[in-house]
């Protein structure tokens, strides 16, 4: 197996070639190297990635694959930031600030594209046969992440309070699923088995869920510098986070009037705060990410015997749950 470190020179060199560099229009084509250059941690190819070496120790054989999913991730990313009204992503303005919110349509236009281009041509180094699976699961993960921003714009405004079973599938959807799609899909390319891909994709809807509460727990409370996305965006957009939804369920009715009163974000976010820490609902989503944490290390145990093959994916889901960024 190869280290992450090895792995992750491998994305960047492949991402650094792909051809964006002088072509015209520059208004299409420079946000897309703008978001992609750099500061992304690039989860999703290197799970693609440690997925194929597990299975077949050839890691790069699923290059391709890999990078299609991290501009698909990276197209996501600029429509989600309008969506969600986001002026600051990995420590820089968003695309829809620092050029116009066309700008960022137009360019994660081309960007989802440009994803199933860089998968098509890659084809024939995913081993020949390969590709009809590798769209089908790309393109399954890809409309469920839509389904799944959806529910997270139709929770904003809804007036009930968010069961926990909505928005645990809300963020399956949003978030999980393009994670567990680029474990399979780098399952495939290793020559996986059917039940190993399935257990392999199951470690990525679990450690996706635990992803995304700490994303949600990092919004809240995280150091602004490191996170690099605005801090308090969640509660300023009136998202139904994990911390929102545990605190309703607790709160009295005044703190429920405190959490769901608007007002500025530099008023609003300890306000908010306030109720979150007097309710304990940042332990609350601490224990819950290690409990789907815990679930995604039991699926991982099935997708692959070998302790010692299992051993780079582990410690690397290991430090995402330590992650500040
Ligand atoms: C951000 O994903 C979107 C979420 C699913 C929370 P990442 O945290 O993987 O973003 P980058 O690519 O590393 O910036
Ligand atoms: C991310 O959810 C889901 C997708 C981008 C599809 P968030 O809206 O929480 O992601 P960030 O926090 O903006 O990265
Ligand atoms: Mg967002
Ligand atoms: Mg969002
Ligand atoms: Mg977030």
């Amino acid at each position: 197996m190869q280290e992450k470190e090895a792995l992750l020179e491998q994305i960047e060199q492949a991402i650094r070639a792909l051809p964006l560099e002088d072509i015209e229009p520059h208004g299409l084509y420079d946000p897309i190297r703008y978001i992609l250059e750099d500061g992304g941690k690039r989860i999703r190819p290197l799970l693609c990635l440690m997925g194929a070496d597990l299975y077949s120790g050839a890691p790069l054989e699923a290059l391709s694959a890999a990078v299609a999913i991290e501009v698909f991730h990276n197209f996501t990313l600029l429509h989600d930031d309008i969506m969600d009204n986001a002026a600051l992503r990995r420590g820089r303005p968003t695309v829809h600030k620092k050029w116009n919110a066309n700008s960022a349509i137009l360019s994660g236009d081309a960007m989802l594209i440009l994803a199933y281009r860089i998968l098509q041509d890659g084809a024939p180094g995913c081993g020949a046969g390969k590709l009809p699976e590798l769209l089908r699961v790309f393109s399954r993960a890809a409309m469920e992440v839509c389904q799944g921003q959806q529910y997270d714009m139709d929770f904003e405004t809804s007036e009930r309070i968010v069961s926990q079973e909505a928005y645990i599938e809300m963020i399956r959807l949003k978030t999980s699923v393009l994670l567990a799609a680029a474990l399979e899909m780098g399952a495939i390319v290793g020559g996986a088995s059917d039940a190993e891909r399935k257990a392999l994709y199951d470690f990525g809807v679990r450690l996706g869920l635990a992803f995304q509460i700490q994303d949600d727990l990092l919004d809240t409370y995280g150091d602004a510098e490191t996170f690099g996305k605005q801090i308090g965006g969640d509660i300023a957009a009136g998202k139904k986070t994990f911390l929102h939804i545990a605190a309703m369920e607790r709160a009295s009715a005044p703190q429920r009037e405190a959490l769901s009163a608007p007002g500025e974000i530099a008023e609003k976010l300890p306000r908010v705060r306030a109720v979150y820490d007097a309710l304990g609902v940042r332990e609350i989503a601490g224990q819950t990410i290690e409990h789907y944490f815990a679930q995604a290390l039991d699926a991982l145990r099935q997708a692959h015997p070998d302790p010692a093959r299992r051993a780079v994916l582990e410690s690397y889901a290991y430090s995402l749950m330590k992650r500040t960024k």
